[in-house]
């Protein structure tokens, strides 16, 4: 990964507590790159209210548009290029009522912009974001990962899968941290398997050659 740009995607409110967090900074002390970070509950987010919304259609057709809706949606595309300028993005994604933290939604509302980061044309749709790799981090208290009893529940790895596909990033690679909810003891299991799966990811990573 020498040389690659990594993005930080932290989903988690909980800083130095957040244990998808912790588990990502591992990951990346293991492969030994130095990622930029984009902490969403720290981050002044453009909001994508009506006068927005209304206003890309006016901006789209070549009407007048207010100052305020033109600054708007330069700061969106000023997100989706930021996000497109790197190889590799790492995100660190608690569950949060079976789906993600709405900041991490919001973020993906802004960015997943027709034109800019997907195509429809006769054939579907196109992703405009392939050939960059993927890693999830998905935590939470219950462990209702895939292929697990409960998995119907889950609408956090899942859809972060089918959103990631849907802009044209195939190469995921998903680390489930779970349960953090039980004992202590189950618990630091949980984050101990966390550790050599990161791990091991690191090792997988930094022997494949980028395709
Ligand atoms: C608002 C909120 C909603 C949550 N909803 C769920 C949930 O639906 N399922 C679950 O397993 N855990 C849920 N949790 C627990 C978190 O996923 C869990 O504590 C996780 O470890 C948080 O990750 P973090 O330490 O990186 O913040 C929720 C936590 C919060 C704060």
């Amino acid at each position: 990964m020498a040389g690659e740009r990594v993005l930080h995607i932290i989903g988690s409110p909980r800083g130095l507590r957040s244990r998808s967090t912790r588990v990502s900074r591992r990951l990346l002390a293991r492969l030994g790159v130095s990622a930029e970070e984009l902490d969403l509950h720290a981050t002044d987010l453009p909001a994508l209210d009506a006068a927005a919304i209304e206003g890309r259609y006016a901006l789209v057709e070549g009407r007048e548009v207010d100052p305020i809706v033109c600054d708007r949606w330069r700061r969106v595309r000023d997100t989706i290029e930021h996000f497109l300028s790197f190889d590799t993005v790492l995100f660190s994604v608690p569950m949060w009522n079976f789906g993600v933290p709405w900041r991490l939604k919001q973020y993906i509302d802004i960015i997943t912009q027709p034109d800019l980061m997907f195509n429809v044309d006769g054939n579907g749709v196109t992703g405009l974001a392939g050939g960059r790799r993927a890693i999830l981090v998905c935590s939470g208290a219950l462990d209702i990962r895939p292929e697990e009893p409960g998995e119907e529940m889950d609408f956090q790895t899942s859809y972060m899968k089918a959103w990631l596909g849907f802009i044209g990033i195939t190469d995921v690679r998903i680390v489930q941290v779970r349960p953090t909810y039980g004992t202590p003891a189950r618990v630091e299991e949980a984050m101990d398997i966390a550790f050599q799966e990161v791990d091991a990811l690191a090792e997988s990573l930094l022997r494949a050659p980028r395709v």
